[in-house]
This record gives C-alpha cells, structure tokens and sequence, in this order.
C-alpha cells in the first residue's frame, strides 16, 4: 500500500519512485550550484509568524480577485513545461485540476498539450471556462510569437505571462549529464515546424533544451519588445522574472499590468536572491501601480502566508503541481493544491487572519 501524503515532499518522494530519472532531474534541478535553489525554500524559515489571538477566525476568507478572477485561494498554478512526461494527460490534467479547485494556471509555451486542447479540457465540464493564462517565450521569430498569443486570445486565455529571465536557458548540470530532451513519443505541439516542437534528434552532448533556446528564443529581447508585445495583444501584460525595485519601476513605467517576482524556480542564473527576499522590495517601488505576485519555494500554507503579509496578491506554485501530477494525475493535482489551501487556512487561523486580502503576521 502507498504511504499516505500529507505534505508536500511526501509527493515529491512518490514522484521521485514513479518517475525516469531524467525526467525527475529535469523537474527538480536548479541551476549550476543550486544555492538558489535551496534559499528560495529557506527564506521561509527566515522570518517567524507573530500570531494575533482573539479575533474569531471561525470563517476564514481565501478568495482573491486575481487579473479579474475570483479565486478561491491566494495560489495559482506557474507554468512548467513538458507536463506530459509526468503524466499522460499533461497539461489538460492540470488545467482540469485548476478548474475544480477554483484557481488559475498559466500554460508553459513549452506544453506537450496545445493552448486549445488545455482550454477545451476544461469547457468539457459544468461551469465554464476555466481560468487561464498563457506563458510566453519570445521566440526569434515574431511572427511564432505572437501566433501563440493570438491563438491564446481566440481561445479564451486572460493574460499573457511575458518570462523575462530566459534570454539562454541557466546550464542545470543533471541535464546537461542526461542529454536532457523529450521522450520520442512527446513534442510541444504548439509550433508547427520539428526544429521548434523540440522533437528534432540531435543536439549534441549538451541539455537538449539548452541547445532548443540557444537556437530560436530571441536573446536581445528589450524594454521595446514589452511595448511591442503590448501593441499586440488587448489581454494583460505580466512580467514573468522580475527581482528587483529598479526592473519593477520601469515595469511600471512600460504599462505592465502586474509583476511576477521569480527567479524562475531557480533554474536561470545562480546566486540571485531568494524571492521572497526581494518581494518587499518589488512590493515598494512598484507603490500600488500593479499587482506584484510571486513564486519560488512555496511549499506549505505557512510560505504562502508570509509571502502574502511582504505584499504579494497571490503566489504561485511550480514543481509542486509536477509532483502531484506525477502522483495521480488530475486528481494528484487536486490533492496537491487542496492540501495547500487547507494548510493555508489554517495558518491564516492560527495567526489570527481572516482575509487573504489582508495578512499581518510578521
Ligand atoms: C519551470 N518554470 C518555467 N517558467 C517559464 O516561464 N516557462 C516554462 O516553460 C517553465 N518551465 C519550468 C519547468 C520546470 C520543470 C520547472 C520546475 C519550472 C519556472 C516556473 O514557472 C516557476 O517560476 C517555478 O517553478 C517556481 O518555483 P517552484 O514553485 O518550482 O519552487
């Protein structure tokens, strides 16, 4: 019989037994030393929670208005590539897992789903669409680009998650030894040529992946291709990898519509701040102008409560959905953000919070 979960790494060990070891180094590693890595996770211990007592926390409010949305809680699903190699419904798995559980998902650019087969997984159910955003890489290719977008706007995506922080992919050691590249039965069927669908057979004695971004993501992406992307598109721009007060103030100069504090789970450059260690930062320069949201670490209700009383809307969660998904597919999905929400509500009680709005704990 399988060990009962009931917590996070309780999945991540299930993940590691179920999954090929390329595919779970893929998912876990970060880069290089993988000192960000670890300190995204332990600058949550770093700060304490200062509970306020007497102060009926009976109902607890979670709900948050997220680009528009109401959410049942404060965590959103990040985007994460290839999801199909941790199961075989992939993204539509998660997106119907989002759906149910009443928060958003942005969709990797790197799907082995297509954005509309990711949107009909979840209008095949009672209740409407689901809530969900498109992940973008800007490819050398405009014209590739902004096909993704236009085809996330036809089918009902919100907002447009720019990543800012891939210019070259961080050199993460286990798949470069692996040889890292999509099992042959898998493609990210989102472009149409094999040299972008990451399906092409050689690249080399290098992380197959690394060689893919050398070879189509544009690397001279700048301030001007923000406001290029926002000519384009009616939907909401977020930045995706901001980690500092002064990117946030030209952010907001540039007409963003909301920030996304990452260091993208640790896996582009090496040594940079844990997030949330730079979120108050990013929270005051950006003085109220847009949402700051952010992710990196999170990995019980206590990290989401502190993330929320530094000043962000909501977070997001990245490899913890990969476990999940690994796990039990959809319904491991659910489990995963179901656990997250409970623990969440229950830090928020304990501490003395009635509404994810407002969070003083620290
Ligand atoms: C990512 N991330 C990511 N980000 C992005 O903008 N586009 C992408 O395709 C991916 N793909 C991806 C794959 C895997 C396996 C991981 C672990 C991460 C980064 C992701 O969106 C998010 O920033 C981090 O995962 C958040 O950190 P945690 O929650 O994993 O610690």
């Amino acid at each position: 019989m399988l060990a009962q979960r009931v917590c996070v790494s309780d999945f991540e060990d299930e993940a590691q037994r179920v999954l090929p070891k390329a595919v779970y180094d893929y998912y876990r590693s970060g880069a290089d030393q993988q000192d960000t890595l670890a300190d995204n996770v332990a600058a949550f211990s770093r700060w304490c929670l200062r509970p306020r007592v007497l102060r009926d926390v009976s109902t607890v409010d979670m709900r948050v208005s997220v680009l528009g949305h109401t959410l049942s809680m404060p965590v959103c699903v990040s985007a994460t590539a290839m999801q199909r190699m941790a199961h075989p419904d992939g993204e539509t798995a998660t997106a119907r897992a989002c759906k149910a559980v009443g928060t958003g998902m942005m969709l990797s650019s790197w799907a082995t789903s297509t954005i509309e087969e990711v949107m009909s997984a979840t209008t095949a159910s009672p209740g409407g669409a689901g809530v969900l955003w498109l992940q973008l890489y800007i490819y050398k290719d405009r014209a590739v680009t902004l096909s993704l977008v236009w085809r996330a706007e036809e089918a009902g995506y919100t907002a447009i998650f720019v990543t800012v922080d891939t210019p070259y992919l961080g050199r993460r050691l286990a798949d470069v030894r692996n040889r890292f590249k999509l099992p042959p039965h898998l493609s990210m069927p989102n472009f149409s040529s094999s040299a972008l669908t990451f399906s092409e057979g050689n690249y080399g004695d290098d992380s197959g992946l690394a060689v893919y971004v050398s070879r189509s993501i544009d690397p001279s992406i700048c301030w001007d291709d923000i406001d290029w992307l926002k000519k384009h598109t009616r939907l909401p721009v977020i930045l995706k990898g901001i980690l500092n007060g002064e990117d946030a103030v030209q952010a907001v100069q540039c007409g963003v519509d909301g920030i996304l504090v990452s260091n993208h789970g640790a896996r582009q450059l090496d040594g940079v701040p844990a997030t949330l260690d730079v979120l108050e930062e990013v929270v005051e320069a950006v003085q109220g102008h847009c949402d700051v949201f952010m992710d990196g670490g999170i990995r019980r209700g206590t990290d989401v409560l502190k993330a929320l009383a530094l000043g962000a809307k909501a977070v997001f969660v990245g490899r913890p959905v990969l476990w999940g998904l690994a796990c039990q597919g959809k319904e491991g999905v659910v489990e995963i953000l179901e656990l997250l929400k409970e623990e969440l509500r229950l830090a928020m009680a304990l501490s003395g919070n009635t509404s994810s709005r407002v969070c003083y704990c620290l």
